[in-house]
């Protein structure tokens, strides 16, 4: 008889505090999802968010925020451990070890890294934020992650865990499996300001998940639209809206009508843009309930992380061991 055993996930984020709707959409939704046929852990990468910003006075308060988004989301904790990276020493330890595995000029060629040197105008990069991507594949290979939901953007980080988990397994022995990125299906959403920048708390084109009513409807009053519609009756280019990229995403059984009634110019983009907001609202509506329940209850996510640090930690100390013995330390 053969024991049929979950594959593996390991999936992170770093703590930036309240997520958004493309938050949602690009990765919560799918871990959530995920969770009844993987066994799936959650990390929240306070290490990584240092990397940019070395300042944790907020670091707390937007751990909290953010693993609240996640439980209100879906993430049922009892069954995927939600846990701080800083929490679990051997983050540290096996990033160290790592650390011998690939050379300077493989990191400075990561696209990622590169981008966020240039994105962030960073003069000069502290060393840790150059080992990034090694800390990355300590945190998926610390749990023999197999599968790692992620972004197009963070590709080029899984191929670098990958390499590692080859030199590690060719120099030791088989210790670590070679894990495989699983794309998200919903492509990015845009912002509210234009299709060509992704939604982004830092450029201030984004509906928080924690938005109440208001403030959404008042967020998508203001959002672009087709430049090409001004006025109510000008026929409009669904294609190149953002509010229609909202509605295939929230509100899919009255695309067709919305894609008629703007190209037809039957549809103002006021009256579109309500429709937008009621689904959008209505979609939020049973989160904000959930939420309520955590955001009264702090001390309760406090123990949910400190549970999920239990477990993770574990299974850490369980690798570890096994990298101990193949590389003969101790
Ligand atoms: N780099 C990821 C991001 O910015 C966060 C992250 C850290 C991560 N460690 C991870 C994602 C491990 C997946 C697996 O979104």
């Amino acid at each position: 008889m053969t024991t049929y055993t979950k594959k593996r996930i390991l999936s992170g984020m770093r703590p930036t505090g309240k997520l958004h709707l493309g938050h949602w959409t690009g990765a919560l939704e799918n871990w959530v999802r995920l969770q009844d046929t993987y066994s799936n852990f959650h990390l929240i990468a306070d290490y990584h968010a240092l990397t940019t910003n070395p300042d944790t006075s907020d670091l707390e308060r937007n751990t909290i925020d953010m693993v609240i988004d996640w439980l209100a989301g879906g993430i049922d904790p009892t069954r995927s451990p939600i846990f701080r990276q800083s929490q679990v020493k051997e983050h540290a330890e096996l990033f160290l070890l790592f650390s011998m595995l690939i050379t300077k000029a493989r990191l400075e060629r990561t696209p990622a890294v590169k981008d966020q040197v240039r994105d962030l105008h960073i003069e000069s990069i502290v060393y840790g934020h150059l080992g990034y991507p090694v800390l990355q594949a300590a945190d998926i290979l610390l749990y023999k992650g197999e599968v790692v939901p992620v972004g197009e953007d963070q590709l080029s980080h899984i191929e670098i865990t990958r390499e590692i988990a080859r030199r590690f397994n060719n120099q030791y022995g088989q210790v670590f499996p070679e894990p495989e990125p699983l794309l998200t299906s919903f492509a990015r959403l845009p912002g509210l300001d234009g299709m060509e920048r992704k939604m982004s708390k830092s450029l201030n084109n984004a509906i928080l998940l924690s938005d109440p009513p208001e403030t959404v409807d008042q967020k998508l009053r203001r959002a672009v639209t087709d430049p090409a519609k001004v006025r109510r009756n000008d026929p409009g280019h669904p294609d190149i809206c953002l509010v229609f990229k909202y509605h295939q995403k929230f509100n899919p059984t009255e695309i067709e009508d919305i894609r008629s009634g703007c190209e037809s110019g039957d549809l103002g983009c006021v009256d579109c843009k309500k429709r937008c907001a009621a689904t959008i609202n209505e979609f939020l509506s049973p989160f904000h309930e959930r939420r309520a329940m955590y955001v009264s209850d702090t001390g309760r996510v406090m123990d949910i992380l400190r549970d999920g640090e239990k477990r993770a930690a574990a299974e850490a100390r369980k690798t570890m061991d096994e990298v101990h013995r193949v590389m003969k330390l101790g």
